[in-house]
């Protein structure tokens, strides 16, 4: 009867008779902890003084608590708030249940919460500080000297542009996480953003020596939103001028995929390519994490926040689409976006 209780509870369960041995290990508690728990007495299966305590406690004076237990199988760490219980077992003896709760997840999402603000308030605090620098200089040694203002005027006016698109990101970001479980329906002809976000950057490209092809004749409906993947494309392609080779060529290739194996279906295949100093495989899995940049100076130089490709990735998936980053040192980077067709 308190067997099939206990196998009924998603969490690790184990029950201790009146001596302080495994009597029970339900179903989840032998999967997770393994089976030889069975018959052992607590000390031998807990081993962590911290959780010992407090069963002692259960045993000594029918004391209810709760304690971290960290379990490890293979590589795997595990994460457990423990609740201690004691309970009166047949003959009025005294037995106690521990329940085991999984909060690794829990912790790891704090973890990545605290980092993200601590990114945040760095990222922040960096153009505040310079800006508050031009200011006493302007209130001060260069109060009267004409030039010199003009020239710190226009370098606070630069690091303000960066706060506001710093906060601008965040803001996209938010909304797109609010977002990510309702797909797009509009039609959006991918050939057309391709050629728009070309144009709008030509100028600009052309000021630093790189020509922009764009490789895209076809009319590729797919369900989008269109100014977002116009973000998703103009983040790719501005980042190809600025870390691809200056003088060089950045192209934008569209071509019909008959049958992505993971969309499972038709798409448009889009690749951002470059013949820049391309990004060594170790930064590769971590370029779309928030604030992650490869040179941060660099990246910063260029007014660059490294919220783009975070940004992109999160548009992508809300698409239902894949995002493929194919790089070589010394040969150049293509970036590539698959979108589900119409
Ligand atoms: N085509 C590329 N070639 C080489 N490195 C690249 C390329 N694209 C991106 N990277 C690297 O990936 C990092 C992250 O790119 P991401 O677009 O997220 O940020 P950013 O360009 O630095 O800033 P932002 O996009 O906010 O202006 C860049 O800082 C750069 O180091
Ligand atoms: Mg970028």
């Amino acid at each position: 009867m308190i067997e099939s209780i206990l196998d009924a509870l998603t969490e690790p369960a184990l029950l201790l008779d009146p001596v302080g041995r495994v009597a029970i290990a339900n179903e989840s508690a032998r999967d997770r902890l393994g089976v030889w728990v069975i018959g052992q007495s607590y000390v031998s299966v807990l081993r962590q003084p911290a959780l010992l305590a407090p069963v002692e406690d259960a045993f000594a004076l029918g004391q209810g608590g709760s304690a971290r237990f960290t379990h490890s199988s293979g590589a795997v760490e595990t994460l457990f708030d423990v609740r201690v219980s004691p309970v009166r077992g047949a003959g009025g003896k005294r037995q106690v249940l521990l329940v085991f709760r999984d909060v690794s997840e829990v912790q790891a999402s704090e973890s990545m919460r605290r980092d993200f603000v601590a990114n945040v308030s760095h990222e922040l605090k960096t153009p505040l500080t310079a800006v508050s620098g031009f200011i006493e200089t302007l209130e001060g040694p260069a109060r009267n000297d004409a030039p010199a203002r003009d020239r710190f005027l226009s370098m606070m006016g630069q690091e303000v542009r960066r706060m506001d698109r710093l906060v601008s990101d965040l803001l996209s970001l938010s909304r797109l996480e609010g977002q990510s479980r309702r797909r797009p329906t509009t039609q959006v002809d991918l050939a057309r953003v391709l050629r728009d976000v070309a144009a709008t950057l030509t100028l600009g490209a052309e000021t630093e020596g790189v020509t922009i092809n764009v490789d895209a004749e076809a009319e590729a409906t797919v369900p989008g939103d269109r100014d977002q993947l116009t973000q998703v494309f103009a983040n790719l392609l501005e980042n190809a001028i600025k870390y691809g080779a200056q003088p060089g060529t950045v192209t934008l290739h569209l071509s019909p995929v008959e049958r992505d194996p993971v969309i499972k279906g038709p798409a448009w295949r889009v690749g951002v390519s470059d013949e820049g100093a391309g990004i060594a495989p170790e930064h590769i899995p971590r370029l779309t994490e928030r604030f992650y940049r490869v040179d941060t100076g660099r990246s910063r130089e260029q007014g660059g926040t490294g919220l783009g490709l975070a940004i992109v990735k999160h548009i992508v998936n809300r698409h239902r689409g894949r995002l493929k980053i194919d790089s070589e040192v010394g040969r150049g980077t293509e970036v590539v976006v698959t979108l589900p067709a119409a």
